[in-house]
């Protein structure tokens, strides 16, 4: 293991490989706390030829590889399952300037979400995705896990974003397209093949980016509801009236509680109500006042400028941090239908009950999520972290109501188990099939995705 260690500081210099456990320790625990793992080293080239030569060193000592980007995923798939190196990426901050004609930058694959956010800004663009823990997770590691977040409504998660991009396969050879080129029909599209591997198929190092022009944020509304059935009517009749809406997400009373004891905000509304929708309309003004006649069930906070806007934002963008204040959460990221969605709600209290262990404390559930595109986010506090029936439990629900086990989080180490409830034996064959061919040795992220 030293001789590991030694041979990649050969390779990227003695002060880019971490041996020492305090200073690993926040790159071997996952942002939940619910996962750890045991790491010989963090290595942190600086280059994409850098990565190349971990890549080739771990070969050679058939080491297994984590990758690792800003460490807020979610499945437990940034942390290393057993002993090898994990590969941090945070070093990649390759920043191109903006191409403004093709709308398209190229950014290193450690480039945070809101440095891009920065820059392409400053040109007047936008990236389409956005997701709270924009100051930690990286552009690799959104490719990585296909990302969605608060404008998938209205732009579509990362896939959709992605032009190009440069990696590391697992013999240390690299692979490019940065060129920015839209209309490419040349075979297999790599960059595609990437969005979602989770670190299993390469070492995503830079990547070609679509921008748009940025919109004006034209109203913000949150209205206090009954329930996720009126959220989602109420969202419809939105939408047939405000062609902009790009974010409408879902909170519930639960969650609402926990993020007024964690932050000390203010109640949102005069009254408290059992569920919110949260929707986010751009575009030119007129849109706020398309908006002006619509009956909103209950009462509603409506915030036609930013300040006001990221006034109410707080009380859903904040829920994530809350819940992890308050234990260490089973996080299921799930989606249905849209038909489907208020009857997989209903369901989802006593399947959660009925998992949770009778001598154990009582499940406290929050839902919210990103209910534009059918993704709840189910969360329990109370059963043991390493107690897997109510994960189980949920994630075999939203595949009754014919949904998925991971609407944007991905499978990571978490949901390994569950994924043949999404994916048929066939579909998983083909999918090692090709983990097989790129990495024959399977050093890439082992116990990801697949057992
Ligand atoms: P990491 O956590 O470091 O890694 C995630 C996975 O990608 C791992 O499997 C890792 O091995 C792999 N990986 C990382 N970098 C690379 C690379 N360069 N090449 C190959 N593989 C790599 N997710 C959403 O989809 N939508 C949300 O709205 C959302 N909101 C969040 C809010 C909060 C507060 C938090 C803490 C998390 C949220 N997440 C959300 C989850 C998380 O931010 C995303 O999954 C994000 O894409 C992870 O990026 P990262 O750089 O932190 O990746
Ligand atoms: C979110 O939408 O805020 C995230 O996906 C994070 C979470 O599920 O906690
Ligand atoms: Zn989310």
């Amino acid at each position: 293991m030293d001789r590991l260690a030694d041979d990649l500081a050969a390779a990227i210099g003695t002060e880019h490989v971490l041996t020492d456990p305090d200073l690993m320790a926040g790159y071997t625990t996952d942002w939940t706390r619910r996962y750890r793992g045991d790491a010989v080293c963090v290595a942190r080239p600086g280059t994409t030829a850098q990565v190349a030569d971990v890549v080739r060193v771990c070969a050679r000592h058939r080491a297994p590889i984590v990758p690792q980007g800003g460490n807020t995923g979610l499945v437990g798939g940034a942390v290393p399952a057993g002993a090898g190196v994990l590969l941090s990426t945070r070093r990649l901050r390759r920043l191109d300037p903006v191409d403004t004609l093709a709308a398209q930058v190229t950014a290193g694959a450690g480039v945070t979400i809101a440095e891009l956010h920065a820059h392409v800004g400053a040109a007047g663009l936008e990236y389409g995705i956005s997701l709270a823990s924009r100051d930690s997770a990286t552009v690799g590691g959104t490719i990585a896990t296909n990302a969605g977040g608060l404008h998938t409504i209205r732009y579509g998660g990362t896939r959709a974003q992605l032009l190009g991009v440069e990696a590391v396969l697992a013999d240390g050879s690299v692979i490019a397209r940065l060129g920015g080129v839209p209309a490419d029909n040349t075979g297999y599209d790599l960059a595609q093949l990437l969005a979602g591997s989770e670190g299993t198929l390469g070492v995503v190092t830079a990547a070609r980016l679509r921008l748009r022009p940025a919109e004006p944020h034209a109203v913000t509304v949150l209205a206090g509801l009954d329930g996720v059935g009126t959220a989602v009517t109420l969202l419809a009749e939105i939408r047939a009236r405000a062609p902009g809406v790009r974010a409408a997400e879902y909170f519930e009373a639960a969650g609402l509680t926990l993020v007024r004891e964690h932050t000390g905000l203010p109640a949102p509304l005069p009254r408290a109500y059992p569920a919110y929708l949260l929707a986010e309309v751009a575009g030119p003004a007129d849109h706020a006042e398309r908006l002006a006649g619509i009956p909103l069930p209950g009462d509603a906070a409506v915030a036609l400028d930013l300040p006001g806007s990221a006034a109410l934002w707080a009380y859903r963008e904040r829920h994530t941090e809350a819940i992890s204040a308050a234990g260490v959460p089973h996080k299921l990221d799930i989606a249905v239908p849209l038909a489907r969605l208020a009857a997989l709600r209903g369901a989802l209290g006593d399947a959660v009950r009925a998992a949770s262990a009778p001598s154990g404390p009582p499940p406290l559930m929050i839902v919210f999520g990103h209910i534009g595109v059918g993704n709840l986010h189910v969360n329990v506090l109370g059963p043991d972290p390493a107690d897997q029936a109510v994960d189980e439990a949920v994630l075999r629900l939203a595949a009754a109501y014919g949904g998925s086990i991971s609407a944007e989080h991905g499978i990571g180490r978490a949901k390994v188990p569950s994924l043949r409830l999404n994916r048929s034996p066939q579909e998983i064959a083909a999918m090692r099939a090709i983990r097989t061919a790129l990495d024959p040795a399977g050093l890439l992220n082992p116990g990801i995705l697949f057992t």
